[in-house]
């Protein structure tokens, strides 16, 4: 199965990545964690990347479909993928789409997790990650066992980067402006199934997999 996961930031697309991919086992391809990754081991795409994302801005264009195109290509995408966080404009929506051409493949489903934007502040802000694997927690919708300790590995909690509240709001203006014509140019392709994000995190599950599954 090929899906993309779509919403604003916040939205709850890595919270949701996490459950399909344990589920129907794909490989998840965020590339804002790829972006993320990329600073931790100060390669130049770091560098690059981290100029953009302190601004709550995006990374460009043929950056980010430079590194999907190689991700896609491994093997393990043969079976199935979920993308999280691209495509983001339709230069890279309509990239993807010649990308998938040139593999043979098509998107099965494009799912909006659909949240109101008067709650996506306090989602992103109140978020926090495992820097070791990668689990996201909220400190109130889904907190860890022992607070500020991840309940895989123990790690110590951190927030990311992008999380402090001035970076916040111009991370979902730009969105914002950006979300309307690519959910339009889904739902012209007939790819598009709409869920309700303002939900507990596994009723959001729970409508995710009663779509893909019809
Ligand atoms: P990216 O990492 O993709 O960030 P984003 O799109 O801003 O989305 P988030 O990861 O912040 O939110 P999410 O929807 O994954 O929510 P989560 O599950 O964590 O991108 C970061 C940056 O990289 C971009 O700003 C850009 O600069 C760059 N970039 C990335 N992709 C790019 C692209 N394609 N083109 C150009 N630039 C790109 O949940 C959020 C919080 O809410 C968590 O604390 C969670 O526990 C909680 N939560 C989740 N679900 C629920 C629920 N149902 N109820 C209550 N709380 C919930
Ligand atoms: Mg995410």
């Amino acid at each position: 199965m090929n899906l993309i996961l779509m919403g604003l930031p916040g939205a709850g697309k890595g919270t949701q990545a996490e459950k399909i991919n344990d589920k129907y086992n794909i490989p998840h391809i965020s590339t804002g964690d790829m972006f993320r990754l990329s600073i931790k081991e100060g390669t130049d795409l770091g560098k690059q990347a981290k100029e953009y994302m302190d601004q709550g801005e995006l990374v460009p264009d043929e950056v980010t479909i430079g590194i999907v195109r190689e991700r896609l290509n491994k093997e393990d995408c043969r079976n199935g993928f979920l993308l999280d966080g691209f495509p983001r404009t339709i230069a890279q929506a309509e990239s993807l789409e010649e990308i998938l051409t040139e593999m043979n493949e098509a998107i099965d489903y494009c799912i909006h997790v659909e949240v109101p934007e008067e709650k996506l502040v306090e989602r992103l802000t109140g978020r926090r990650i495992c820097p070791t694997c990668g689990t996201t927690y909220h400190v109130m919708y889904h907190p860890p066992q022992e607070e500020g300790k991840c309940d895989k590995d123990g790690s110590q909690l951190i927030q990311r980067d992008d999380d402090k509240p001035e970076t916040v709001k111009n991370r979902l203006a730009v969105n914002l402006e950006q979300t309307k014509p690519l959910l339009d140019f889904y739902e012209d392709k007939g790819y598009l199934v709409t869920v309700d994000g303002d939900q507990e995190i596994d009723h959001v599950f729970q409508d995710i997999q009663s779509k893909i599954d019809k």
